[in-house]
This record gives C-alpha cells, structure tokens and sequence, in this order.
C-alpha cells in the first residue's frame, strides 16, 4: 500500500502513543498534544488510514531547528519511510527559513542519519533529571 506524506494533518493522541509504544520501549502513554503544538512542523507517515511514520522540528525561532522523534512502525522499517519523512521536515524547514537541521542520535543510528543528508560534528547531551 501506498505511504503517504502530510504536514501537519490531523492526528489523534491515541494514534500517536500507538507508534510510540511500538517502537520505543520506554514510551509512557500520555497526552502528545502539546507537543504537537509547540512543534514548528510535524509530519506524519500514513499507509492507508494506519500511522506508520512521525517526526518533528522544533525551532529556536532562528534559523536553527532541532529535528526529534522520527519514528516509525517496527513492522515497517527499511523501506525508506524514515529517510522520507526526514526529507519531509527538512524541505518545509527550509521552506520556513530554517538553515540549519541539527539532531542526535545514539551511535547504532550514524549510518541512517548520514543516509538522511546529516554530517557528523561534536555535540554534547546532558541528563538535567540524572545531573544536578
Ligand atoms: C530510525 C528509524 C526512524 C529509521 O526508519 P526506517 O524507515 O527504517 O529508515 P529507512 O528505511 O529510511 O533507512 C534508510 C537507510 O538508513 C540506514 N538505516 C536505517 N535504519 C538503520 C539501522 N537500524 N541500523 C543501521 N542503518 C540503518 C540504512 O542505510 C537504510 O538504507 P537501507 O535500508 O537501504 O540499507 C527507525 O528505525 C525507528 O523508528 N527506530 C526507533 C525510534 C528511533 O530510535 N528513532 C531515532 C531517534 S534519534
């Protein structure tokens, strides 16, 4: 079946959580709506009326935007869903006056992000809830 592609298209909290807690094993269901909101852009993958991608950007209010949560549905992964919906948040990004997409990822992900257009550089991440 076909995958289609939409910004922003009307999507429930209990479509979401399903995603989540198919393809993150932490996920705790909870309400993504205000995530949603404070999203600059979000894009969903849908294969007939099933949720099967999501990803989003979060933005500075600058030229910089912050790339989360691609996801997609365990059963259908490499089969380019992922690397299109990246492609999906980095066109309207750009469309928007973004310039720079930043992500992070855990070291087993290099190969797809370098797949989705990403060169690697130094960041750093820091736990504020283990930290103090
Ligand atoms: C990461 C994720 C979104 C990739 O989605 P996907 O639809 O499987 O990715 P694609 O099919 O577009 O992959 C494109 C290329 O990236 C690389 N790639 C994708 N997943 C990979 C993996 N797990 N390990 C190594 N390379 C990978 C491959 O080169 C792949 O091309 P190929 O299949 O022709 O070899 C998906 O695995 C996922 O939802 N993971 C769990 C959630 C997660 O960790 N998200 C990332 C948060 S930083």
């Amino acid at each position: 079946m076909k995958v289609i592609y939409r910004i922003a298209p009307p999507v429930t909290n209990r479509e979401l959580n399903a995603l989540f807690a198919d393809a993150w094993p932490n996920h705790r269901r909870r309400n993504l709506e205000p995530m949603l909101r404070k999203a600059l852009i979000y894009v969903c993958a849908h294969e007939g009326k099933r949720l099967v991608g999501f990803a989003k950007v979060i933005s500075d209010g600058g030229v910089h935007g912050f790339l989360l949560d691609p996801t997609v549905a365990p059963d259908r992964r490499r089969r380019g869903i992922g690397r299109k919906l990246v492609e999906a948040c980095a066109r309207e990004a750009r469309r928007r006056r973004i310039e720079w997409l930043h992500v992070d990822f855990e070291p087993r992900l290099a190969k797809f992000y370098l797949a989705c257009g990403f060169s690697s550089t130094r960041a750093a991440l820091r736990n504020l809830k283990q930290s103090r």
